[in-house]
């Protein structure tokens, strides 16, 4: 098989690279290990930033996102002894959020590119990439038990955080930058209406709790637990006791049952560069975030809107300029993007090794940013999404 562009994982960086390549008239498969089902019934983050959703209106896949996606202006944050503050982000920015979970993000793109004839294969695991240096790169995949092999121009690595792209980068070629957190999230999806209507992110003495939701009807809520912490441990009893006591709501946060749980670890991780000659790294296979204002979606969607107007730019005029760039471009965005989320995540979360200096010292930020509107226009203008320089000068045109 051959193919102008091929793509490991169907994530939200794989199925919008594909969607937007198809757009320019660029030809692509996308290689997938799970099922269509799996895919799009796993349980992620919910949080779109205004870029992402003027892409999705802009390309054709975002009709069913204006419609049941819930529009969010700000956000609010609790702490200290019954201290609430809330972040305008209308009023400081002028931009918006929406809430739409990432599985109906994957339900449209998956909806589009069948619907445009494009090609997904599913229960195809890469187990290598082989000449991204020469002049016939190609992935080897497994499915079915059977290998099979596929030759392109060039080779996407949207496959996450444990996928085979990455790897196949000799150790030498790549710099590693990482943190691990000393918690995690515990996530549940429960059918209960939404305690309120705009997000609550809540740093209580227990540790960090956030409210948030999928529709009117189904909540999704975390606590911060031990990153390895047994599910077991957790009946839904202890969890609803956890999220009253931190996220003191009150009568207003109803218990429901609960659709779903799991366990999320935090880390903040930057592989550098993203591009390995015909090989180019795309969302979690080359960045990671803590969970903090969600940002792991958003970020894939900027790499691959970076990387197909490159790819237009290459196919179109022959121009390799920005493909050059793609890794300066992705890199420079991905950090100030690291630094928001490790911002957030640090000033919401106990850390087990804080002493009581430290502790004064977050509530102390919370209180200056509960008073600063400079400090809450900086806390929206990062959360509704920055621009990417080099990118946004000339327009939305993918
Ligand atoms: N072969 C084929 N597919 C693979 C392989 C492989 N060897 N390894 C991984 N995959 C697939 C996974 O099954 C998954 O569907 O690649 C896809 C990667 O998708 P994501 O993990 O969603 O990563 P990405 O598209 O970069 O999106 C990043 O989505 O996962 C969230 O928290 C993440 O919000 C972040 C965003
Ligand atoms: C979510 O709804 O899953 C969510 C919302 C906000 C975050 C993280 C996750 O910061």
């Amino acid at each position: 098989m051959r193919t102008q562009i091929g793509i490991i994982g169907a994530g939200p960086a794989g199925l919008f690279l594909s969607h937007l390549l198809h757009r320019e008239g660029i030809e692509s498969v996308v290689l997938e290990s799970h099922t269509r089902e799996y895919i799009e019934s796993r349980v992620r983050a919910g949080v779109l930033e205004q870029g992402t959703t003027d892409l999705m209106m802009a390309t054709g896949v975002g009709e069913r996102m204006r419609r049941e996606g819930l529009v969010h202006e700000g956000v609010e944050i609790r702490f200290g002894e019954g201290r609430h503050l809330r972040i305008d982000f209308k009023a400081l920015t002028g931009r918006g959020i929406v809430v739409y979970a990432q599985q109906e993000v994957i339900k449209d793109l998956v909806a589009a590119r069948m619907a445009a004839g494009g090609e997904i294969v599913f229960g195809a695991e890469a187990v290598a990439v082989e000449d991204v240096e020469g002049e016939k790169p190609r992935i080897r995949y497994r499915k079915d038990g059977v290998e099979h092999s596929i030759e392109c121009d060039f080779i996407a690595g949207c496959d996450g955080f444990h996928g085979v792209a990455r790897a196949s980068v000799p150790e030498k070629v790549l710099a590693i930058y990482e943190r691990v957190y000393p918690f995690g999230w515990l996530g549940i999806l429960a059918q209960t209406r939404p305690a309120s209507e705009e997000l609550i992110y809540a740093n209580h003495e227990r540790g960090f709790a956030l409210m948030s939701m999928r529709s009117p009807e189904v909540s999704r809520l975390y606590v911060q637990c031990s990153p390895e912490e047994n599910l077991a441990e957790w009946p839904d009893a202890r969890i609803w006791e956890e999220l009253h006591l931190r996220l003191g709501l009150g009568e207003r946060l109803k218990e429901g049952p609960v659709l779903q749980k799991n366990v999320a670890p935090m880390r903040s991780f930057v592989a550098e560069p993203m591009r390995f000659g015909k090989l180019f790294l795309a969302g979690d296979a080359a960045h990671i975030v803590p969970a903090t204002g969600a940002k792991g979606l958003n970020m894939a969607v900027t790499d691959v809107r970076v990387l197909a107007k490159g790819l237009k730019e290459f196919y179109s005029k022959g121009r390799t300029d920005l493909l050059d760039r793609y890794s300066e471009i992705c890199l420079r965005h991905c950090w100030k993007v690291q630094r928001f989320s490790w911002w957030m995540t640090s000033v919401l979360h106990r850390f087990p090794e804080d002493n009581a200096f430290d502790r004064r010292r977050q509530l102390a930020e919370l209180d200056y940013l509960a008073g600063s509107r400079a400090a809450q226009q900086s806390l929206a203008e990062n959360y509704v999404g920055l621009g990417v320089d080099g990118l946004d000068a000339d327009g939305l045109d993918v």
